[in-house]
């Protein structure tokens, strides 16, 4: 192939890739004891797209991160991830495809028998197959990214719930996934270290190129991760746009849940205010 049609070839790639459908979430549907908590969940993302899903307290937000994984089975419903339908794979296939995504589970997760550098290498023995000193390597600038440069020899009862919370999302972006779930990733931390793991997230994020979606409850934690938001309400997403676009929809079961929260993002100067950016 001569080089203008490789850079052809290489455009139309790129071009293809960016049009990817990663995730496809169709019509999710699970009850706890005959109650249920998501019912029709629909959820498409394109590969590089950077999403928030916002919603209260016990809305369904970590049903459905643990449903996109498997570790929730639907009553009904769907989830592709990468093309690849995840309920209609064996387990080593499931495996293998799950490899790709990273995920920081509301509470960290960490071994307690491991300590921080431990649980990162774990993750990235089992899900990479970088080289020795590279995993190392990466442990300890990721930790001092997360302004956590002692933590590494710590044990996850040694840290405080704010500290393991930043060692779960170094774990789950240490891999380099080409889509990383994150639940309430900065749930309990101050306004200051909150931004600063937001900020982290996203450079970490370039880097590799991955995919995010996070689940928050926050509004502000919402619209600083992503400029989408898509808004979990009654077991359902019932819309999804910027801040933005989500007033205009004028729709009450949107703004009075943003409105409750008073949260306007830096680039409006209020709600029917124009753009500063
Ligand atoms: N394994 C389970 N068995 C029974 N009920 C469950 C189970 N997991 C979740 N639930 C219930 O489902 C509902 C949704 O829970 P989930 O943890 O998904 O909500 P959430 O939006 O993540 O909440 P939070 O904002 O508090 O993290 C809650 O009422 C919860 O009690
Ligand atoms: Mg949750």
């Amino acid at each position: 192939m001569n080089s203008t049609r490789a850079s052809q070839y290489d455009h139309q790639m790129q071009y293809r890739d960016r049009s990817e459908i990663i995730v496809d979430v169709q019509n999710f549907h699970k009850s706890y004891e005959g109650r249920s908590v998501l019912s029709g969940i629909d959820l498409k993302m394109k590969k590089g797209d950077h999403l928030s899903i916002l919603g209260a307290g016990g809305s369904g937000k970590s049903t459905l991160l643990k449903g996109m994984l498997g570790l929730v089975q639907p009553d009904l419903g769907q989830v592709s991830l990468f093309g690849q339908n995840i309920f209609q794979l064996g387990r080593q296939e499931r495996n293998a495809l799950l490899n790709r995504v990273g995920m920081a589970f509301q509470l960290g997760a960490l071994f307690d028998f491991m300590t921080v550098r431990e649980n990162i290498l774990f993750a990235m023995h089992n899900m990479t197959s970088l080289p020795d000193f590279e995993m190392e390597e990466r442990v300890h600038r990721m930790l001092a990214s997360v302004n956590l440069p002692a933590a590494a020899r710590k044990l996850p009862s040694e840290l405080s719930g704010g500290m393991r919370r930043r060692v779960g999302i170094v774990r789950a972006l240490s891999t380099s996934p080409d889509l990383a779930l994150l639940d309430e990733p900065t749930a309990g931390l101050d306004p200051v270290t909150s931004a600063v793991v937001i900020d982290m997230i996203h450079k970490l994020a370039a880097e590799i190129g991955s995919s995010l979606l996070c689940v928050t409850s926050s509004v502000e934690v919402a619209f600083t991760f992503a400029r989408q938001v898509a808004i979990l309400n009654g077991g359902r997403l019932v819309a999804k746009g910027t801040w933005k676009e989500l007033h205009e929809l004028n729709d009450p079961r949107i703004t009075e849940f943003l409105d409750i929260r008073g949260y306007t993002p830096p680039e409006f100067d209020g709600i029917n205010g124009k753009e500063n950016a």
